[in-house]
């Protein structure tokens, strides 16, 4: 039986249940002081006082143990929004866009996501494996221990099919968990231009059915954006992989209000993501429905938009938020969920227990995970960070730095941050 003890800790800081912590619960975090964590089967079997553990499992000579060196435990990342998959770069795009240029007008020259398109869809199935893992091993390293991961670079049955069974592989290959969502709805691809119904049409009779058959994707996703996809044709999307058993989820609101929430909440979706042009009664209705909203801060900083989510209507609204990279080439090039907890404490106006919350509990619940993962407690996956920080607050206090110092997967350490050779 596989059995490891992680002692020494200053402070344990974890959201607890297994369901959105939405409101002023958002911001309840339980900071429990000198606690230790003891890890079996992959599992967490104990979170308490060294006393308390020895009562119940004895002194434990000979299991594995994590030294916590006074630093602070936390659960595993959970980054709910990604578009891992993807060959080629765009710094040519960047340095476009910092000379004034924006991401609109870039896209309508026929670059930003088509661009993507173009070079993810001249690359191998084990090409675009290949290329994630190193981001996934910079997600490790950033203390992330699951993700969301798109496809969407594909538009094509072909392409998006490759593109999903990469993302399973490479899940396969490393310790970061990928979570698969179908996103054949983000661009309409340049042979179908003149004739978008019939895209729409290949995507819900062709493209759905066929991932959903082949099991490669829990989640349909959809671009709803003005001059992307309308709200009405967002609907048809996610009606059809609804139908086939591939729950929704959404780009809602990023630039334009598009009716992108309402859409949201109307069909049921678990999460309506980006909202840094959501209208009032958006957030009403993801209330009144339940619906996660899931933030982006890395996108509005990459952008330079100065717009951010409005995270505290949110909030006050009732609405549970989380939060993503939204690791792309594009709009958001980073794999660090403590950047975005930075940001999101700084833009946001998140505080730091609710970002905690936002990056781990709500971001599970996002992916339909909250029984599993998201918090440290008897039961829960054994999916860990331990930060090289006193007590919690340093994790956006301390700004700048990687504070991962060893992340542990299903009970086992599967990283340390590399210590000076001399
Ligand atoms: O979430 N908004 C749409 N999709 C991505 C950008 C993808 C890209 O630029 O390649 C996003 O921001
Ligand atoms: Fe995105």
């Amino acid at each position: 039986m596989a059995t490891l003890l992680i002692e020494n800790l200053a402070e344990v800081a974890t959201p607890q249940g297994t369901t959105v912590r939405a409101g002023a619960e958002q911001g309840r975090v339980a900071r429990l002081h000198g606690a230790e964590v003891l890890c079996r089967d992959g599992r967490i079997a104990f979170v308490g006082s060294s006393e308390e553990r020895h009562r119940r499992f004895g002194e434990l000579p000979d299991v594995a143990r994590l030294d916590g060196a006074g630093g602070t435990l936390v659960p595993g990342f959970v980054d709910p929004h990604t578009h891992l998959p993807w060959a080629g770069s765009r710094e040519e795009e960047f340095a476009a866009r910092l000379r004034g240029a924006t991401y609109q007008e870039i896209a309508a020259q026929g670059g930003g996501i088509l661009s993507t398109v173009g070079a993810t869809r001249t690359a191998s199935e084990e090409e675009l494996a290949t290329a994630m893992l190193p981001r996934l091993r910079r997600m490790l390293t950033c203390g992330t221990t699951t993700a969301e991961a798109k496809s969407g670079y594909g538009l094509s049955l072909a392409d998006e099919l490759k593109q999903l069974r990469a993302i399973q592989r490479a899940s396969a290959a490393q310790p970061v968990t990928l979570v698969p969502t179908l996103l054949a709805a983000h661009e309409v691809p340049p042979e179908l231009r003149h004739d978008r119904e019939r895209f729409l049409a290949l995507v819900c009779e062709e493209i759905v059915p066929a991932v959903a058959a082949a099991g490669l994707a829990r989640f349909c996703d959809v671009f709803c954006e003005q001059g992307v996809f309308t709200a009405e044709e967002s609907r048809q999307v996610l009606l059809a992989g609804r139908a086939h058993g591939l729950a929704p989820r959404l780009h809602a609101d990023e630039f334009v209000d598009s009716g992108g929430a309402e859409l949201a909440a109307e069909v049921g979706a678990l999460s309506a993501d980006h909202l840094m042009a959501v209208s009032e009664a958006g957030i009403e209705a993801l209330a009144a429905a339940g619906v996660i909203a899931t933030l982006l801060p890395g996108t509005s900083f990459f952008l330079m938009k100065h717009i951010y989510a409005p995270a505290r209507r949110l909030v006050a609204a009732g609405v549970p938020v989380a939060l993503a990279t939204d690791c792309n080439p594009g709009s958001s090039n980073t794999e660090s969920m403590p950047t975005i907890l930075t940001l999101a404490v700084f833009e946001l106006r998140l505080t730091v227990e609710e970002a905690l919350t936002a990056a781990t509990l709500n971001a599970a619940c996002s992916l339909g995970l909250g029984a599993e993962i998201g918090s440290i407690e008897e039961g829960k996956r054994a999916d860990l960070v331990l930060l090289d920080a006193p007590n919690l607050l340093h994790l956006a206090y301390h700004f700048g730095v990687n504070p991962v110092a060893a992340v542990v997967k299903e009970g086992r350490v599967v990283l340390r941050a590399a210590a000076p050779l001399v």
